[in-house]
């Protein structure tokens, strides 16, 4: 049982935390779905709200969930139960859990289809193909049930490998070189696809805000967007937490997090929406927008198989070390709850994602309610609980001593206090309610 645990692990420095925290939050949200959800949404409208909610609402949750994992020294359950006995706020532990079986799902779908990007770069059979083939391309890989079922369980079996035999510290150092390099990929993408001729289009679509696209399903996506691309509002953050040392700053590593996991998602747009324009290709059609917009660019520039590989390679690491951290959030509750071996609890876990994530595979209409109800509901739910949790359950102490553990006095204290009691429960529930036409 995760209480009697004699001594924990604490990450060694600063960029450790940041990395790992980071590892998770940068994945297929930033890259995948984040421009598909803007596309979808409005564009640069869609931007202006991502951002404020990721500032009101993203930044001080983080801050809740890895002051809450510091002080218990504890995973989400155990955290909860110890900070609240005999109170049911662990449950936001058990909400978290069937989030990420649902969240995972459709994630190793999504993860699958780079995967076979990676194959199409390799064996170079993507070079060539007009924009129109690219579509076709896109749904064959949908189409091929057996194909997509293949890459889904092959990223998800890589997966459990990965969570079972714990070598995440393995997996940190290289992250630490590989994402660095996506981000000069994603560069690189971006010079040449604002050279396109009609690139223009893209980026006012982009930063030209129409606000008359503003509606209560936009603000709705663009908060459920935000909660999934920090990996917050189910409790990973919380165990991160846990392994913080005492003289980190909290506020700091929120912040450092947040602000590389929204320029991520930016840059990716900047690489995107340009293209799409210059080739003529809707900006809101959906799912398959990245995988049809940029193997297009990698057509169009010198060194395009290389890079292009290159890229769904970097791709699918990003997407791996976010779905370690979700496959880690069912392990930690079969092992410390229900008390399976690790070894099993892994497979059983990775089992039931799997038989969902053939569903999801077969079925693009479940695929996207666990798409939209994970984000979008669950998500911002357990938020709504945490912040509640910390700006009016736990008393006012608390938060503050350990925000200030390291030493330094939080200037910011008071107006992080007004937000997590009043702005973020306020307006997650307002969102939450019209999104839903409740009110
Ligand atoms: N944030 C990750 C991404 O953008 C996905 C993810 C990992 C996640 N862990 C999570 C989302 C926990 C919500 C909760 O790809």
């Amino acid at each position: 049982m995760s209480s009697n645990t004699p001594s924990r692990d604490s990450f060694t420095n600063k960029f450790g935390i940041i990395a790992a925290a980071a590892g998770s939050a940068i994945g297929l949200g930033n890259i995948w779905r984040f421009p598909y959800v803007l596309g979808e949404n409005g564009g640069g409208a869609f931007l202006l709200v991502y951002l404020a909610f990721v500032l009101i609402i993203g930044v001080p949750v983080m801050i809740s969930e890895l002051l809450i994992g510091r002080r218990a020294q504890l995973n989400v359950f155990g955290a909860f139960r110890k900070l609240a006995p005999g109170q049911f706020w662990y449950l936001i532990g058990v909400m978290g859990v069937g989030a990420a079986f649902l969240i995972l799902a459709f994630y190793s779908v999504v993860a699958g289809w780079t995967l076979h990007y990676v194959y199409l770069s390799l064996t170079n059979s993507l070079a060539g193909n007009t924009p129109g083939g690219m579509i076709e391309t896109f749904e064959n890989v949908q189409a091929t049930k057996g194909l997509s079922v293949f890459w889904t369980l092959l990223f998800l079996g890589a997966t459990a490998y990965i969570v079972r035999s714990g070598i995440e510290k393995g997996i940190e150092k290289y992250t630490k070189v590989l994402m660095p390099l996506l981000l000069l990929i994603i560069l690189i993408l971006i010079v040449r696809s604002v050279t396109l001729e009609g690139a223009s289009e893209g980026l006012a679509f982009l930063f030209n805000p129409d606000f008359s696209k503003i509606t209560s399903d936009v603000v709705l996506e663009a908060l459920g967007q935000a909660f999934f691309s920090l990996s917050i509002g189910m409790g990973v953050i919380v165990t991160y937490g846990s392994y913080i040392k005492k003289s980190e700053s909290l506020g700091g590593t929120a912040l450092s997090v947040s602000l590389a996991d929204t320029l991520i998602a930016v840059l990716a747009g900047v690489a995107i929406f340009p293209a799409a324009f210059a080739f003529d290709m809707a900006p809101n059609q959906g799912p398959g927008l990245v995988f049809i917009t940029l193997p297009n660019i990698f057509n169009q520039m010198v060194g395009g198989y290389f890079f292009g590989l290159l890229f769904f390679v970097l791709l699918t690491i990003a997407a791996l070390t976010s779905s370690i951290s979700l496959l880690e959030v069912v392990v930690a509750y079969f092992t410390e709850e229900l008390k399976l071996k690790r070894k099993r609890a892994t497979w059983i876990a990775a089992g039931i994602t799997g038989i969902l994530g053939i569903v999801c595979a077969f079925n693009s209409s479940v695929f996207n309610v666990f798409d939209k109800f994970s984000s979008n509901i669950l998500l911002p739910l357990g938020g709504l609980l945490i912040v509640i949790f910390v700006g009016w359950v736990i008393g006012p102490t608390m938060p503050r001593e350990e925000i200030e553990a390291d030493g330094r006095k939080a200037h910011y204290y008071k107006g992080f206090l007004f937000i997590i009691k009043f702005v973020a429960p306020v307006a997650i529930a307002l969102v939450f309610l019209k999104g839903l036409g409740w009110i």
